[in-house]
């Protein structure tokens, strides 16, 4: 299991994109993990903001050296949902659901083929008034579960359930993931439009495959997977 080492930064522009700037200084022989109490240029998927008041949220990202891993973009996602052990959902490619809102957005990016670096914002003390500030709909750990989580032991314990996962992702591939994420899955049985690389595509919500990709029906019964 590769080792963890933790960074903290009171602020910064973006725990994504300091690792993507270090990356290539970096021990690859280490899960590099780097907080922040608030990011000034925090970014989400495509062209999106990720609002990051102070020691509001938990802002953090992930650098490993990895070959070709199946869904490493997921796997963050599935840590977060494990480790929380509340009921979320997974909405593909990359979204945790609670309650029909927004609680986290995870990001995936691969630098050089070989430089992995995954960030998670997770919503944890926003009230109703500052998550209504987002332009979708948005809520927090606090909302949903009136407690008042600690940020730092969330990074500690995300973290170490990652460092986990990364371990079992390589020894036994996806398919270990693949009831559990089936279990969360937001959305089954409806007509979604799936961001999927640069493109939409238009179908029933299925499942997620072994193979990890997600699997939805046409309109004419038809079945196609998309990544
Ligand atoms: C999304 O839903 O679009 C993904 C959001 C990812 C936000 C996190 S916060 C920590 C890391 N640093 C960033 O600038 N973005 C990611």
């Amino acid at each position: 299991m590769l080792e963890i080492h933790h960074i903290h930064f009171p602020t910064i522009d973006s725990t994504q994109d300091y690792l993507k700037r270090e990356c290539k200084n970096l021990d690859p022989n280490l899960l590099f993990c780097v907080t922040a109490d608030e990011q000034t240029k925090g970014r989400g998927r495509g062209q999106n903001k990720w609002l990051s008041p102070p020691e509001k949220n938990l802002y953090i990202s992930f650098h490993f050296v990895g070959e070709e891993m199946q869904n490493i973009a997921q796997l963050l996602s599935i840590s977060t949902m494990k480790y929380l052990s509340l009921p979320l959902s997974f909405k593909w490619p990359n979204d945790l659901l609670m309650n029909h809102r927004k609680i986290a957005g995870i990001i995936s990016e691969i630098v050089d083929s070989t430089h992995v670096i995954s960030g998670l914002g997770l919503n944890v003390l926003m009230t109703e008034e500052e998550c209504q500030t987002i332009d979708q709909p948005a809520t927090s750990l606090l909302i949903e579960t009136k407690k008042t989580y600690s940020i730092f032991e969330l990074a500690l314990g995300i973290a170490s359930e990652f460092q986990q996962d990364l371990h079992l992702l390589k020894e036994q591939g996806f398919a270990t993931f693949v009831p559990f994420i089936n279990e969360h899955l937001a959305y089954k049985g409806k007509l979604m439009e799936i961001p999927s690389r640069g493109k939409t595509v238009k179908g029933i919500v299925r499942e997620v495959t072994p193979k990890g990709t997600l699997l939805l029906e046409g309109p004419d019964g038809q079945l196609f997977t998309c990544h």
